[in-house]
């Protein structure tokens, strides 16, 4: 056989092989054989659920799965997310025949929310079907008692029509799934009791990893870095691994779940997404699945992100922050950063304040509000500065409170703060008359 010849026959024989693996996994992807276990004759709007604690452990998982931040309070969608592929509108979940899920059956409603296959054909992910996999099928099964006593609401989503081409054509979703899903339900692992419902609740219903890890261009988590900080445009999803300096290897339990409960942990008052995440879901969960959550984080290795370079204040630079730091953030944020306990953050000794400095840029620029619970009623509000500072100005201010008490932190420029203003579309600096 000649030497061609047989190379020949060796790629044919790898690309057969190669076959072999791509629909071995397609079919491991699209098999929805775990729904068997629903039913499929009665269809939403035909069942009314009666079983009370069925219904009560529903919507305890709705909160878990913060259903409603997306759905919108009364589930019938149209909430936008934006995506680096165009807008999404959330779907209509009630159960109205028309414009909702009322014609699924459990089965189709077990498929939606665990594999990603809708009414209309395969989900974006922006649905997190990719963590509410491992949703058990107990929890599936409340969730539907829970929806059918939602009230039907008409409200008519076209979810993707916003998308750009090619991504509003649903079956190039398959292709994302045979690249980044992982059709498997939680498997526990040999750990403590608490540890196995930590990381179900964080991996599965709360889908934590959506925000806190990292994506690469197509929209799949980054591997090897599970929890290791996420970029969300304008936001930052920090480092929840239990590294000490990037992480929150420094956090109590107790920190943990005072942060999730109240939205405070004392030094740190969650701002963004995280107080929506807060306000709408993690408030509500029970004091034992916190501190499960709170076991299994601690648990995590240290992501050991390379720390950020130190930067030196100069001495006048530092004059000049003191000063405009007294005038502008002292009255809230204390002469000494001291923060008021539980309400207004801390810049000294809070290491949160030392990282990557995106939403403190965001904060300065927009303003933001604490989430509002029922522990925490204040829900404190920080104000913008954009309109009275320039560009310089608020990372002169930054630095300073990135630099002072003890903290030390890597340089906020100017550059940054601008590309910022422009990507959360922030007023400009007001001039005075002599400016002009
Ligand atoms: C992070 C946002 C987000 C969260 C949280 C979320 N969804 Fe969705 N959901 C979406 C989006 C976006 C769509 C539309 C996707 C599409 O059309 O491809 C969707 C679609 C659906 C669909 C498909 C509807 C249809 O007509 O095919 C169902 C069912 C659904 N969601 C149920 C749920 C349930 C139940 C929960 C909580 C367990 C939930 N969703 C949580 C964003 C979300
Ligand atoms: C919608 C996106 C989103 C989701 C979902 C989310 N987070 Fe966050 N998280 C953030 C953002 C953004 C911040 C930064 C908040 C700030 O700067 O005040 C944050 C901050 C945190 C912090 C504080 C870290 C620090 O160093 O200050 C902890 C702890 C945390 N999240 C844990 C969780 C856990 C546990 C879950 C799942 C139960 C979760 N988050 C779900 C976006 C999210
Ligand atoms: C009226 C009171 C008030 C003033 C004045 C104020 N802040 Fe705040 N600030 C707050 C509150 C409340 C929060 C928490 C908001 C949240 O969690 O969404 C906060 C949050 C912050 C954050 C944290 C955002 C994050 O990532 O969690 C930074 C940074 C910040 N302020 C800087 C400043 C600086 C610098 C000044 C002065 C130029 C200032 N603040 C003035 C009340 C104030």
């Amino acid at each position: 056989m000649s030497m061609k010849k047989k190379v020949t026959y060796t790629l044919a024989a790898l690309a057969v092989l190669a076959g072999i693996g791509v629909s071995a996994r397609l079919w491991s992807v699209l098999d929805t054989s775990r729904s068997d276990v629903a039913d499929n004759s009665v269809r939403l709007a035909d069942f009314h659920s009666t079983d009370a604690d069925a219904i009560r452990r529903g919507e305890y998982v709705m909160r878990l799965a913060d259903c409603a931040a997306c759905h919108n309070a009364n589930f019938a969608g149209g909430y936008r997310i934006d995506t680096p592929f165009g807008a999404l509108e959330t779907s209509n979940v009630t159960p109205d025949r028309q414009t909702g899920i009322g014609n699924m059956t459990e089965r189709d409603f077990f498929n939606a929310v665990r594999q990603g296959k809708g009414d209309h054909g395969f989900l974006y992910p922006a649905m997190p079907y990719t963590s509410y996999t491992q949703l058990t099928d107990n929890d599936m099964h409340d969730l539907w008692a829970f929806f059918s006593t939602v009230t039907p609401v008409a409200h008519e989503v076209n979810e993707n029509a916003g998308m750009n081409f090619p991504y509003n054509i649903r079956l190039a979703m398959m292709g994302w799934n045979l690249l980044f899903f992982k059709n498997e339900g939680y498997s526990p692992q040999q750990q403590s009791q608490a540890w196995n419902r930590g990381k179900y609740i964080v991996d599965g219903p709360a889908h934590c990893s959506v925000c806190h890890t990292a994506r690469n261009p197509l929209g799949g988590e980054v591997s090897g870095g599970y929890l290791h900080g996420g970029d969300l445009g304008t936001w930052y999803a920090p480092d929840i691994s239990s590294d000490k300096e990037s992480g929150i290897g420094r956090w109590s339990e107790q920190n943990i779940i005072d942060y999730l409960h109240t939205g405070s942990d004392e030094k740190s008052v969650a701002a963004g997404p995280m107080a929506e995440a807060v306000e709408h879901s993690t408030q509500y969960f029970t004091q034992d699945d916190l501190q499960s959550i709170a076991v299994y984080l601690r648990s995590l290795p240290a992501s050991g992100s390379p720390k950020e370079r130190p930067f030196h204040l100069a001495d006048a630079a530092r004059k000049q922050g003191e000063l405009a730091y007294e005038v502008n953030c002292s009255a809230c944020h204390g002469l000494q950063g001291e923060g008021i306990k539980n309400m207004i953050p801390a810049f000294a000794d809070n290491d949160s304040m030392q990282k990557n400095p995106r939403n403190m840029i965001h904060a300065m620029l927009k303003g933001t509000r604490a989430p509002h619970t029922d522990s925490l009623q204040t829900a404190a509000g920080m104000p913008s500065f954009a309109w009275k500072m320039d560009d310089g100005q608020i990372a002169d201010i930054l630095n300073y409170v990135r630099n002072s008490w003890g903290n030390q932190a890597s340089e906020v420029t100017a550059d940054q703060v601008a590309s910022m203003r422009k990507a959360t579309d922030a007023a400009e600096k007001l001039k005075t008359p002599a400016q002009h």
